[in-house]
């Protein structure tokens, strides 16, 4: 008998309290491998053997096309790096009541083209009818299924012959292997196997994945290195825009970004995202100023709002929403050291509007014209944006895409931009007057009065 980590299926020859691997306590249960039990084996009792593979020189691999599966969902089609690829397999995680089962059953029903079998473990085929209803979408090919076992769903899928499968979800799938049904090692053997059945029969095949209390995607080491896309819906549930982000993907870029709004009637696209985003601003208050992020392919651009207050305790807090608070804690270090700012017996907030999560460097500037607008109680003009990464020196460096980012912020009716000296090389002409800063004091002493 051997012992396996629920968390992240590291197998250990003794009990122990805590797995070295993914430092979790009391995760490992018993484990009897058994050749019942192993992945292979599953593939044989499903009449699917392994091929039996030479190894071929490179010139004479024939080069196929790849044609992808466009859905009518373009935010969709763009994280999935420009359709769905057919023999992939897919997994969109998320947190619970995010969306995730509404994305793929308006994917499913907007399919017209290929046949489609959506299978539930978690809702039963009448529940999914209700919620279709509510999609008002009109569905020409889609199937819907009851199932926990996969030897059973894959015997459905044998005969009915779908082009994309939907399995919804993976904690809720059941295979031969031991393990209750959710736990880490029979999802890793479940994806295995759907992954070698994808490959073989050509179908794509879209996994829903639970986030476990860490954040990640349950199973996050194994599942995340098997399947060939990894999608994550990020944002709040209470707040009313989700983002799907594209962790990893084998067919396209990662870190492609979608933004849905969820609305009555399922999750509608959001084509212009920065006109969204920006358009809570509030021109009067200080503490706010607007920069850019480059997400993927596009360029967005939101708010940084900052509150610094006076602090009541010795211990300064320095609080960041939708921003990396290490980040924020060395730009407030270059603004006592380079700008002269007095920040040690400060509050600190910074919020990201809109709920997104960002890591852009070159939101830098933006951050810290929040945080002295905040300090200094003066109001930024909406119309002006800032477009650079802060060094420790205190000089302004210059940003991947810079010119992209311009053009966007002309396109959204900026008046002038503020970028790092360093990028002298624009050769395009803008309408939008672009100011050229070499330092970050620099810019605080002509722009805040
Ligand atoms: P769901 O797709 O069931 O989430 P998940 O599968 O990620 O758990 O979405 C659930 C939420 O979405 C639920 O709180 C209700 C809301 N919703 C709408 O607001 N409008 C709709 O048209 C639908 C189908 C759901
Ligand atoms: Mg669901």
């Amino acid at each position: 008998m051997t012992f396996v980590c629920t968390n992240c299926s590291v197998k250990y020859a003794k009990w122990q309290g805590k797995c070295d691997a993914c430092q979790t306590w009391n995760s490992l249960t018993p484990f009897i491998e058994s050749a019942k039990s192993s992945v292979l084996s599953g593939l044989a009792n499903n009449a699917l053997s392994l091929p039996n593979n030479q190894p071929i020189k490179m010139d004479d691999v024939a080069a196929l096309p790849l044609v992808r599966l466009c859905t009518q969902d373009i935010e969709l089609n763009r994280v999935l790096g420009g359709g769905i690829v057919p023999g992939s397999l897919v997994l969109l995680g998320g947190e619970p009541g995010i969306g995730k089962s509404t994305l793929l059953l308006q994917m499913a029903l907007q399919l017209e083209s290929c046949k489609v079998l959506y299978a539930s473990g978690e809702e039963t085929v009448a529940q999914i009818k209700i919620r279709a209803e509510r999609l008002a979408l009109a569905a020409q090919n889609c199937f819907l299924l009851q199932e926990n076992s996969l030897r059973k769903l894959l015997e459905h899928v044998d005969t009915l012959q779908p082009a994309v499968l939907i399995i919804d979800s993976m904690q809720t799938l059941y295979g031969e292997e031991e393990g209750g049904m959710g736990s880490m090692h029979q999802i890793r053997a479940c994806a295995t196997r759907l992954l070698y059945y994808a490959k073989q029969t050509g179908r794509a095949i879209f996994l829903i994945g639970h986030i476990n209390k860490e954040g990640t995607l349950a199973g996050p080491k194994l599942l995340e290195h098997i399947v060939d896309t990894v999608l994550q819906f990020e944002g709040d549930k209470h707040f009313l825009y989700r983002m799907v982000r594209t962790i990893k993907n084998r067919f396209g870029a990662a870190s492609e970004l979608g933004m849905y709004e969820m609305t009555a009637n399922g999750l509608q696209t959001v084509p212009n995202p920065s006109a969204v985003l920006l358009a809570t601003q509030d021109c009067s208050v200080s503490g706010t100023a607007i920069g850019s992020c480059l997400e993927g392919s596009r360029v967005f651009f939101i708010e940084v709002q900052s509150l610094v207050s006076i602090s009541k305790y010795g211990n300064p807090q320095r609080n960041a929403t939708g921003y990396d608070p290490r980040r924020l804690t060395m730009l407030l270090a270059v603004l006592e050291k380079r700008a002269g700012l007095r920040l040690q017996d400060r509050d600190v907030f910074v919020n990201i509007t809109g709920g997104l999560k960002v890591d852009d460097p070159a939101l830098d500037l933006a951050v810290c014209m929040a945080i002295v607008g905040s300090l200094k109680d003066s109001a930024i003009a909406h119309d002006q944006c800032f477009i650079a990464e802060v060094g420790l020196s205190g000089t302004l460096r210059k940003v991947l895409r810079v010119e992209q980012r311009i053009a966007e912020a002309e396109r959204l009716g900026f008046k002038e931009v503020f970028i790092a000296a360093q990028s002298q090389s624009i050769t395009r002409s803008f309408r939008v007057k672009i100011n050229y800063v070499q330092t970050l004091k620099e810019l605080i002493t002509c722009l805040i009065h």
